[in-house]
């Protein structure tokens, strides 16, 4: 038995559906993957205990520390571009390419346009950005712009701490484990297969919802605060805002995705759904090596 398995989504999922209009087929077969999304994906250790974003959370770090974490991180942010486009381009209906799509070219610069907002987005959503920018909508319709692509994000706040366009976000630049992370994004995130795919989307959204915007937000604080006044954090504060948003729908979706195709093969969902995670904590258990092997160097300034 998994440690912490109750199963209880599985059975509120099972009372809910019992009412609707899926054949219960369907909806067995529904509730037995929820079932093992329950018992498989969601105790990965990336969601429960992620040690490098526990410590990170502290702030207890060094310029050195955090110029590194960046340059990972710079280097996952432009190859996530790579299995975006792929997942685009293997989207196995036209509303999954768009939904694709939207945040493929949001990535890139084009900013989310909210038809329904009367009035102007709030401020946080793009603090130290240029301005409100908004994290929710479409990009149909709107207007790209170099600024507003997360690189460019990052890599003003990596060139507030010295590091430059030529030293961040290059293959050449990562580790063993961060380029293990990009390629395991491209193969699974990105896969032909649909169920693979939909599953390594599943559990890259819970891994997102976990929490490690606000514990890496609540360590650069501490850091900026203590020796980087300016540091521009707004890269992590508005990829935290969507993250929030997205959160609360993560089940409705699989579930619409889940009932609009007729094929939802349960293995290869649950193996894309784990590997994917392994390739997860491939990239942060990498930083956290490297940050206990600087431990003896570490100068925090008090
Ligand atoms: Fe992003």
């Amino acid at each position: 038995m998994t440690p912490g398995f109750t199963g209880q989504i599985a059975k509120e999922t099972r009372v809910r559906l019992q009412t609707s209009a899926y054949p219960p087929a369907r909806v067995e077969k529904f509730c037995r993957l929820v079932e093992r999304i329950e018992r498989e994906i969601l105790p990965h250790d990336v969601i429960v205990r992620n040690h490098y974003t526990k410590w990170f959370e502290r702030g207890q770090f060094d310029r050195t520390d955090v110029r590194h974490f960046l340059t990972q991180f710079s280097v996952f942010s432009n190859f996530f571009i790579v299995a975006q486009l792929l997942k685009t381009i293997n989207a196995p209906t036209l509303e999954a390419m768009h939904a694709s799509k939207e945040i493929l070219m949001n990535e890139l610069g084009v900013t989310f346009r909210n038809p329904d907002r009367k009035t102007p987005a709030p401020e946080t959503a793009g603090q130290d950005l240029e301005g409100a920018v908004e994290s929710e909508g479409t990009v149909d319709g709107s207007v790209f712009r170099f600024s507003s692509a997360h690189f460019e994000w990052l890599l003003r706040m990596t060139t507030h701490l010295g590091l430059s366009f030529r030293e961040v976000g290059k293959r050449r630049h990562a580790t063993k484990s961060t380029v293990f992370f990009c390629d395991e994004l491209a193969r699974i995130y990105g896969s032909e297969d649909p169920s693979t795919a939909l599953g390594a989307s599943f559990a890259v959204e819970n891994w997102a919802a976990a929490g490690f915007w606000k514990e890496l937000i609540r360590g650069l604080q501490v850091f900026k605060k203590r020796e980087a006044p300016g540091l521009p954090l707004g890269f992590f504060t508005w990829h935290d805002i969507v993250e929030d948003q997205h959160a609360q729908h993560t089940w409705d979706e699989l579930e619409e995705e889940f009932f609009a195709h007729e094929d939802v093969d349960e293995d290869r969902f649950i193996s894309g759904g784990v590997e994917m995670l392994n390739g997860v904590l491939s990239f942060w258990n990498g930083l956290n090596s490297d940050r206990l092997a600087r431990e003896p160097l570490r100068k925090v300034a008090s």
